[in-house]
């Protein structure tokens, strides 16, 4: 079970890619109509992480400073929150992302033999993304339908009693 001791913002964090990041007009007036729901700016900086992870995907460090100059707070305060919330991404993901829950349950009612379908099946392993960019695998911890495992989301959907017959058909979903 190594790979339950990796956190998903492990994977996803801690390597720097460097990317140019303009945040767009459309961008900026949905981070700042966000500032109008709270009274203390900083709870708005997840709000502003999802809204540029929307658009981009994932969310660049140039957009972590752009985030703390625009809501006015400090980009280390909008890294912690980035890097705190595992569904932030912080490198490029692929089209689709794939979260395998690794928790107990899950773990005990076939998440080895789950994921490992699906690694062969897109001949990528955990925490990196196939080479024509429709998918990346992560791990995830539990996803709150223990009593249905192995369970996987793809995106925002959650797929329950995963097997490894039915992963081909399941991956076929998603282009
Ligand atoms: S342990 Fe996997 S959903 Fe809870």
């Amino acid at each position: 079970m190594t790979e339950a001791v990796l956190k998903l913002a492990d994977l996803v964090a801690g390597h720097p890619v460097t990317t140019v990041y303009v945040m767009s007009d459309e961008e900026r007036h949905e981070i700042e109509h966000c500032l109008h729901h709270y009274d203390d700016n900083r709870a708005a900086s997840i709000d502003a992480l999802k809204i540029v992870q929307k658009k981009h995907g994932w969310v660049p460090d140039a957009a972590i400073a752009k985030i703390g100059e625009l809501i006015g707070i400090p980009a280390a305060d909008v890294e912690g929150v980035a890097t705190f919330y595992n569904l932030i991404f912080r490198r490029p993901v692929g089209r689709n992302v794939i979260k395998i829950c690794d928790s107990i349950s899950c773990y005990l009612t076939g998440y080895d033999e789950v994921r490992n379908a699906i690694s062969a099946h897109l001949r990528i392993n955990l925490g990196q993304t196939t080479a024509d960019n429709r998918y990346t695998l992560l791990p995830i911890c539990c996803l709150g339908a223990c009593d249905h495992g192995p369970v996987a989301m793809i995106n925002d959907d959650t797929h329950r009693d995963l097997s490894v017959e039915n992963i081909p058909a399941l991956l076929e979903q998603y282009k």
